[in-house]
């Protein structure tokens, strides 16, 4: 029989953020497909919550509690994967400080919450793909998706930390492509647009709501599953050609 080139089905897949929102949609959507979802998140219980309905449906997972910003705590989680599985096939960089931001304009953002979500947003992302450059490097293969947002080539006002750390993402991902690609490790950045969850954005309103569709070619509310069929492609044996790219996701609200 032929290849299935979208085949993620023995994919080990580190999730980070995977407690609620894409990243938990990502974690059972992978675990759907046969794969074996890393699950890396800060809420222990939100975790706990996450790995009872993979193993509801009848699929495996290894959760354990990360701080993508504490060095120790991405170390500890990665050598847990190792531990457990052998081998990292692909990280997704997903967790942020995002859903619980208030928007304001940048000179009113209180120095912590800029350090928070810059530290968490950026930093986190490097510290991840670090700690699993090793293992991928040593099995001659690899994948990492980091995790941008539409908000990056819109200037959205409102959320300038956010938006300057996903910005970052970019740029840190054509580096990362570019210093692993000779060790068989693709790295790219998908850029969702707003994409409605089980989690209320403290942002979010009606009127926001309509003016984002509005400006999109597919008029209506990104869902995960638009966001999921990305994950699982990048994911897939099919992108062995496509590194250091940035593949918007958004109903064609932007074009980059
Ligand atoms: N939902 C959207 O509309 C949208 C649009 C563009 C980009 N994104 C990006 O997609 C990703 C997921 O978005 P979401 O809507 O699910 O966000 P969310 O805020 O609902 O979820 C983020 C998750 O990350 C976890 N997290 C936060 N800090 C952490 C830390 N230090 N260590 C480990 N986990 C931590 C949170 O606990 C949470 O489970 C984010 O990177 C976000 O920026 C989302």
């Amino acid at each position: 029989m032929e290849e299935n080139r979208f085949d993620v089905s023995n994919r080990v897949v580190i999730i980070t953020g995977a407690g609620q929102g894409l990243g938990r949609e990502y974690a059972l959507a992978f675990a759907r497909e046969g794969a074996t979802p890393v699950l890396a998140e800060i809420n222990g219980d939100n975790l706990k919550s996450v790995a009872a309905e993979i193993e509801a449906l009848g699929g495996r997972s290894l959760a354990v509690e990360t701080d993508v910003g504490d060095p120790d705590s991405v170390n500890a989680m990665v050598d847990a994967a190792v531990t457990a599985y052998g081998r990292i096939d692909v990280l997704i960089n997903n967790a942020a400080i995002f859903a619980a931001l208030p928007q304001r304009p940048f000179f009113e953002i209180p120095f912590e919450e800029w350090n928070r979500v810059i530290h968490v947003n950026i930093t986190g992302s490097y510290l991840c793909a670090s700690a699993v450059t090793h293992p991928m490097k040593a099995a001659g293969q690899g994948r990492i998706i980091n995790i941008s947002s539409g908000t990056v080539p819109q200037g959205v006002p409102g959320f300038m930390h956010y938006v300057t750390s996903k910005s970052a993402i970019i740029g840190m991902t054509r580096v990362m492509a570019r210093e692993l690609s000779d060790d068989n490790i693709n790295v790219n950045t998908v850029m969702p647009g707003y994409t409605t969850t089980e989690v209320k954005h403290a942002s979010m309103n009606d009127n926001l709501h309509d003016f984002i569709q509005n400006k999109r070619l597919v008029k209506r509310a990104g869902t995960p599953d638009d966001l999921i069929g990305m994950a699982i492609f990048l994911a897939s044996p099919a992108i062995s050609f496509i590194s250091g790219q940035t593949l918007a996701v958004c109903g064609g609200e932007v074009m980059i």
